[in-house]
């Protein structure tokens, strides 16, 4: 499904039928997919051109459309994913991809798959890594902020952490740009508040412009999607370790 709403072609009748469905509902669907999408690439050619050459892509959700060995074909790429069919069609996929593995892991489990991509890269030198539109599936009582804390802990300086998390926003009365609220559903996944979400980069430095709209973040030019105002909305940045 998601594969389809980025445009790609590894999907089914069934995937198309629920995503045309889905989006008659829920309008704004597809285009924060998108700008989901959009994000990740810039975040990844941002620390490629800032001289990372290690990703760890954590619920990567394979196979999908720019993935981070394509957006940087230089650089040593561990895909995660706990999903079986995510898990098959990314052995298919990364076949002849040499520098890509994919380890099918409980994401929350840091240090099982801190052990495994360990065996693909080297620990010492700086890593990317990525948790696009993943957080916000995970409940506060899953304790991700402990996983992406070990996460922190374990990498090294020059390191980057690239995420995307869902937010609220509401209409201001005016009815131009958006207030941020926090619907308090953060217990139970879903959306949390800007400050909650900063929360995950811990001490390391946001890079301008910070953690901002998604689709605000370096857009590339000209921008091609804008989607504000909208109901909820998708917050991204990227911090780096000192
Ligand atoms: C919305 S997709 C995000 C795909 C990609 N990161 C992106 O933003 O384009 C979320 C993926 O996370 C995976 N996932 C969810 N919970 C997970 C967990 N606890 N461990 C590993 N993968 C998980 C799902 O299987 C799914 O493929």
């Amino acid at each position: 499904m998601y594969d389809y709403m980025l445009g790609g072609t590894d999907n089914f009748a069934v995937d198309r039928q629920a995503i045309d469905r889905l989006s008659e509902l829920v309008p704004e669907a597809v285009p924060q997919a998108r700008v989901n999408r959009a994000f990740l690439q810039r975040a990844v050619r941002y620390a490629a051109a800032a001289g990372v050459r290690q990703f760890v892509d954590l619920g990567s959700g394979l196979p999908t459309q720019g993935n981070v060995h394509e957006v940087a074909p230089q650089a040593r790429v561990v895909y995660v994913d706990r999903d079986p069919v995510v898990a098959a069609h990314a052995r298919r996929l990364l076949d002849d991809a040499g520098e890509a593995v994919f380890v099918q892991a409980d994401l929350l489990d840091a240090d099982e798959v801190l052990a495994r991509a360990a065996r693909f890269l080297d620990l010492d030198e700086p890593v990317a890594v990525l948790l696009v539109s993943i957080l916000h599936f995970l409940p506060d009582d899953a304790n991700p902020q402990a996983m992406v804390a070990r996460w922190r802990e374990a990498l090294a300086p020059g390191s980057h952490l690239v995420l995307t998390h869902a937010a609220s926003v509401a209409q201001s009365r005016s009815g131009g740009g958006g207030k941020v609220i926090h619907r308090g559903s953060s217990r139970r996944g879903g959306t949390r508040s800007p400050a909650e979400i900063r929360t995950f980069f811990g001490d390391f430095s946001l890079v301008p412009p910070g953690l901002v709209q998604a689709v605000d973040w370096r857009p590339d030019r000209p921008k091609l999607v804008s989607t504000r105002p909208l109901p909820g909305y998708l917050m991204g940045g990227v911090g780096i370790k000192d």
